[in-house]
């Protein structure tokens, strides 16, 4: 058959019936008999969630750019694993996924999470639905996404915090309940450090002028894990910046990095002591990572004269360093999201 009478031929079976086409594409090797075969194919019928979907980090970890650099445009094969997965059902539960051989840009997809004994894994038992729901109640455990997030001990380390014995899952803070098209459901946007305002609600921060002291407090209320967890090249930074009474700036430190290091820091970044030496540094392991839980203060004198200070609590992304008056600009000149300020105080003196 030539190419042009071959790809007429496909035409015309996929024209059939939706079922066929799904027939025709799916994943034998995965999923034996089952009917999915693209997460395209789930946007029919719930076109809303597959929106919410598309915008989370979930749709785009396969495409994106940190990812694609990193793992050398995914020639080191270990890292489409968790990154473009097979379904974690088939898997099983508390098993290292495995990698996906087609449709690998979908990246964490409908069907890596729900795809299940030709049907789909879901919370309700009284779903019912041409994509056959079933309920299954590990779904959203700890354990189901702990197969991809506990690389770096995220579940251990939600299992320490109260929040563990409130029963308030990963889907509690990163699926919270959303109203669409007239139905409650879960956000499968999954919020998390790429936004300043969800970054904000791990912190409890506090700058307050203490006689000629100036005294910072700042404090892991609200992440159900560590601050940063999982993904180590994310850190926050305390950074004091002192400027004169005309604006010009008299000086810029670090007084504290959260960051449980794998690799030095080389360039710009490395211009600014990784720590700020303090009594609290003794007792510091060798990660400085925040705990929750955890509330670690700062105490520094007013400086001579007149001016302002500025206390900044900010955040990186990537492995990379960024130039400290990078690291200081404003949320909007970050469009690519790879660094915010999460807080700013001012301080007059
Ligand atoms: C032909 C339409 C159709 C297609 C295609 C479809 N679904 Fe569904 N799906 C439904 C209907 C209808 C329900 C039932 C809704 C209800 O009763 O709450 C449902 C329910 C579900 C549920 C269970 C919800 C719950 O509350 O337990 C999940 C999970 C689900 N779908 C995932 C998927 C995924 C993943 C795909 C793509 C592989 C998909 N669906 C494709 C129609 C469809
Ligand atoms: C065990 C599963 C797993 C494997 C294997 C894995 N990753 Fe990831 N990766 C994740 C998870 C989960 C996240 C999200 C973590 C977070 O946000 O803190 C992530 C996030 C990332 C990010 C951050 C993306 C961003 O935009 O912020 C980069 C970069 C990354 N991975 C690179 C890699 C590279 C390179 C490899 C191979 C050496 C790899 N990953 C292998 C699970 C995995
Ligand atoms: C099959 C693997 C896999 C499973 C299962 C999984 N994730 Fe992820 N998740 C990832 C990867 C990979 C990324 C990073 C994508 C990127 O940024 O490139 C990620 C990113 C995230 C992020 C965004 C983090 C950030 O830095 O903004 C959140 C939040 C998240 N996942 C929550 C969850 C929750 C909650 C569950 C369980 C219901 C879950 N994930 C299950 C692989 C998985
Ligand atoms: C009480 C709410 C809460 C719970 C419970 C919770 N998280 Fe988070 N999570 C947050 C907040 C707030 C952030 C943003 C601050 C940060 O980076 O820690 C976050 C950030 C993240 C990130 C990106 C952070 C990074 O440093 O790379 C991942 C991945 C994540 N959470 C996964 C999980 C998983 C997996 C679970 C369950 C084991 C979970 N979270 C439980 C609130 C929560
Ligand atoms: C990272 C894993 C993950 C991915 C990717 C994912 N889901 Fe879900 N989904 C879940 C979890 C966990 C729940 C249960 C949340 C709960 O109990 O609050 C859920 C709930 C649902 C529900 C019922 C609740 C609601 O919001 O209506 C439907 C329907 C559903 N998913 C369909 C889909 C479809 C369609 C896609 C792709 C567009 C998708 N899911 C992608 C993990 C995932």
């Amino acid at each position: 058959m030539s190419r042009p009478a071959k790809s007429a031929a496909l035409l015309l079976v996929l024209g059939g019936s939706v079922f066929v086409a799904w027939g025709l594409l799916g994943e034998r090797e995965e999923s034996p008999g089952s009917v999915q075969a693209s997460s395209a194919q789930c946007r029919s019928c719930h076109p809303a969630l597959y929106e919410e979907w598309s915008a989370s980090w979930h749709a785009k970890a396969y495409v994106d750019p940190e990812v694609r650099g990193l793992s050398n445009d995914f020639r080191n094969e270990e890292c489409i694993d968790c990154h473009a997965p097979r379904p974690v059902f088939e898997t099983g539960i508390g098993k290292p996924p495995l990698p996906r051989a087609a449709r690998r840009a979908e990246g964490v997809d409908c069907i890596s999470c729900h795809a299940r004994d030709g049907g789909v894994a879901g919370p309700s038992k009284e779903a019912a639905g041409a994509c056959a729901p079933r309920f299954e109640p590990l779904l959203a455990t700890p354990e189901f996404c702990g197969g991809c997030h506990d690389q770096h001990h995220t579940v251990k380390e939600w299992r320490a915090t109260p929040f563990a014995a409130k029963g308030i899952t990963c889907v509690g803070c990163h699926m919270k309940p959303v109203d669409r098209e007239g139905r409650r459901g879960s956000d499968h946007r999954s919020p998390a450090s790429h936004e300043a305002e969800e970054i904000r609600k791990a912190l409890t921060f506090a700058v307050k002028r203490e006689g000629a002291l100036v005294r910072v407090s700042v404090a892991n209320t609200g992440a159900g894990h560590h601050f940063p967890t999982d993904e180590r090249s994310r850190a926050g930074d305390l950074i004091v910046r002192v400027l004169e009474a005309d604006g010009s700036v008299r000086s810029v430190r670090r007084l504290d990095r959260y960051r449980n290091p794998y690799r030095d820091e080389v360039g710009a970044a490395a211009a600014l002591p990784y720590r700020e030496e303090s009594p609290l540094l003794e007792t510091r392991p060798e990660s400085t990572i925040l705990p929750n839980g955890v509330e670690r203060t700062y105490e520094f004198p007013i400086p001579e004269g007149t001016g302002t200070i500025e206390v900044h609590l900010t955040y990186k992304t990537i492995p990379y360093p960024l130039d400290p008056s990078e690291i200081l600009a404003d949320e909007k000149s970050f469009a690519e999201k790879k660094a915010f300020r999460i807080f700013k105080e001012v301080v007059p003196f």
